[in-house]
């Protein structure tokens, strides 16, 4: 929770405050860190959405007894102790019109173009992977609070999540991946995912800027992470120049749905692997091992 404020204080603007409260009896909680976070960082940039450039962000952290809700995606009724993690905002809020189809893939309020309706669809299937649940709050034009809901661990019935290690016990993948992405809140996650994998990473928002550093000391990477849709370079772009100084160096492009890039084309362009946006952490653990295979 406290690296989701530091994060968040780097991608909001400085004219939303933004608050923390930890309770420091909180139990923990068996869920994968990564994916967590990811699903912590959607619903903080939704709250940035909402509020336009002014309000107020709180990240909180508590337990909770005895709760009895409705888990707002999956309809479950549920009850007793669980640990609450909070994202809340003062922004416009969610009509009730539109919020039984908030958790749905591609929906969004956005206009045609800006939003790609996916940040809650990936939150809910997060959370309920790591066996959590959802409820939310919201008061048109006051605000919203999310609450994401996960059982305490309990030591006698921990589960064991997926570890970034190979049935052997070697990392995925080692070495240091030159990462870019013009999103910063899309390269965080990018770069925490491939972090938990093994790897060392070297972040850009800024392709051009990435090439540079790439030109310094080529060596200093084992293999590039880019999107592909980016201002001033495309991803496609980027992995030309660098194949021109390196033929070989291995590249994962993540692109999102409307790119020209596909499945069938991307080994013309002198891709590895090729992912689809939001990459999930599965699928870039597969490619991962398969890439270190
Ligand atoms: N904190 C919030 N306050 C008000 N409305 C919200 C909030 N979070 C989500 N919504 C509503 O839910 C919709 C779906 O959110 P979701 O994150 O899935 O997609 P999006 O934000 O529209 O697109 P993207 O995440 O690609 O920018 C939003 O378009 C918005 O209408
Ligand atoms: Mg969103």
């Amino acid at each position: 929770m406290k690296e989701i404020t530091r994060l968040a204080r780097s991608i909001l603007p400085s004219s939303i405050l933004i608050e923390e409260k930890i309770d420091a009896d909180t139990p923990p909680i068996t869920a994968d860190p990564v994916q967590v976070h990811q699903a912590l960082m959607n619903l903080c940039v939704n709250a940035r959405d909402a509020m336009a450039n002014k309000g107020v962000l709180t990240i909180r952290l508590e337990p909770r007894r005895n709760l009895e809700f409705e888990c707002e995606s999956c309809r479950c009724k549920l009850e007793g102790d669980w640990v609450d993690l909070q994202v809340e905002d003062t922004g416009h809020g969610i009509g009730p019109e539109i919020r039984k189809q908030i958790f749905e893939p591609f929906f969004t309020t956005k206009e045609p173009g800006k939003g790609t309706g996916m940040g809650l669809s990936v939150v809910q299937g997060v959370v309920h992977q790591n066996h959590g649940h959802i409820l939310v709050e919201s008061e048109p034009e006051r605000g919203t609070l999310f609450h994401l809901l996960f059982p305490p661990a309990n030591e006698e019935t921990e589960t064991e999540f997926s570890s970034p290690l190979h049935g052997d016990g070697r990392p995925l993948q080692d070495g240091t991946a030159l990462v870019v992405d013009d999103e910063p809140a899309v390269l965080a996650v990018t770069c925490a995912m491939l972090e938990h994998a093994g790897l060392n990473t070297v972040a850009f928002h800024d392709a051009e800027e990435a090439l540079a550093r790439f030109r310094r000391n080529p060596k200093d990477f084992d293999m590039v992470v880019t999107d592909q849709t980016m201002p001033r370079m495309t991803g496609v772009e980027l992995i030309r120049q660098i194949h021109q100084v390196r033929p070989h160096l291995p590249v994962i492009l993540c692109t999102g749905f409307s790119d020209h890039v596909n499945e069938e084309n991307a080994a013309e362009f002198g891709v590895t692997a090729f992912l689809r946006k939001p990459v999930e952490l599965e699928t870039l653990r597969q490619v991962l091992a398969q890439m270190a295979d």
